[in-house]
């Protein structure tokens, strides 16, 4: 694979780790066998029952009893609240989508700054989230299907200033539907609702930002960022009472011509969709 300059950062991460995430990727070639193999083990009562029931097995040992906390905080009482209340939400109301406030909430809830800056401390700010070496090689996109004032288009959403920067606008419904289906597969699933969704995020890494310091090992760093900032978007959809579900098939190549990726150290590692719960 022809590897750019990143300009900030000589390139660090290894040909083998390259390969890796190659075999990774989900081609639209591959998706109907690989759907059929999700659907062979989701349809299969044996593989669900054991499943459901995995645990790692320890045998005999000591067991301590954990106490049940009889009464919370008021702060620890609402995280066990939106902890009860999280859930992938795959259907989602056709006549009404999240406004262009309720997606600033959410942004500002599941990905934002929480201490600013201190040019005396040469630390960077510190966001809700934690980031290995404080790198932050996750850039959020948005995909704007239905919200209204905004245009159907894709977005880098900037943490900094805390605005969407439109990337790409779409011609039309139909331009956007077309691209949305090469890309996330959405004609031959139907597992989302994904016509009805008001949006869907996109989950992008650089890896070179993490791997110029941590070399290959940034690599699972980048990919457990992702997850801290899925689980604060389902919290923050769980808090705003809206609905969204993580998306792990998607068309790697298409989606990152879509966003316009420059880089093959830049990879999609989730997306989200994002809409009004039925
Ligand atoms: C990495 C990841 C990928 C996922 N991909 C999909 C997906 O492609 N389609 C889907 O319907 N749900 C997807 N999910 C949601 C899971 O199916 C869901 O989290 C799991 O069944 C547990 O249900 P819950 O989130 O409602 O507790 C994904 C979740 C994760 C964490």
């Amino acid at each position: 694979m022809n590897k750019l300059r990143n300009l900030l950062f000589e390139p660090c991460i290894s040909d083998v780790s390259y390969d890796f995430l190659e075999q990774s990727k989900l081609y639209s070639y591959q998706a109907k066998e690989y759907s059929e193999r999700l659907h062979a083990v989701m349809s299969s009562e044996y593989f669900m029952r054991n499943i459901s029931q995995h645990s790692y097995e320890m045998g005999f040992c000591e067991e301590f009893e954990l106490l049940n906390t009889q009464e919370l905080a008021p702060l620890a009482e609402a995280l066990h609240q939106l902890n009860q209340l999280r859930i992938s939400q795959r259907n989602y109301k056709s006549d009404e989508h999240i406004s262009l406030q309720e997606l600033s909430h959410f942004l500002q809830l599941s990905y934002s700054i929480t201490q600013h800056y201190d040019p005396a401390m040469l630390i960077p700010p510190r966001r809700n989230i934690p980031s290995g070496g404080g790198l932050y090689p996750i850039d959020v996109y948005l995909i704007n299907q239905h919200i209204e004032k905004l245009p159907i288009g894709i977005f880098l959403y900037d943490i900094f200033s805390f605005k969407l920067k439109l990337i790409h606008k779409f011609s039309s419904a139909e331009d956007l539907n077309q691209n949305l289906n090469k890309s996330l597969f959405t004609h031959q699933k139907n597992d989302i609702a994904y016509a009805h969704a008001s949006a869907f995020i996109i989950l992008g890494a650089e890896l070179e930002r993490s791997c110029f310091k941590y070399l290959n090992r940034g690599i699972r760093w980048a990919m457990i960022e992702a997850g801290e900032i899925t689980q604060a978007m389902y919290l923050a959809s769980a808090s705003l009472e809206l609905a969204s579900c993580a998306i792990g098939g998607f068309d790697d190549e298409s989606m990152a011509r879509l966003i316009g990726y420059k880089h093959p150290s830049q990879v999609t590692l989730l997306a989200l969709s994002l809409g009004k719960g039925i």
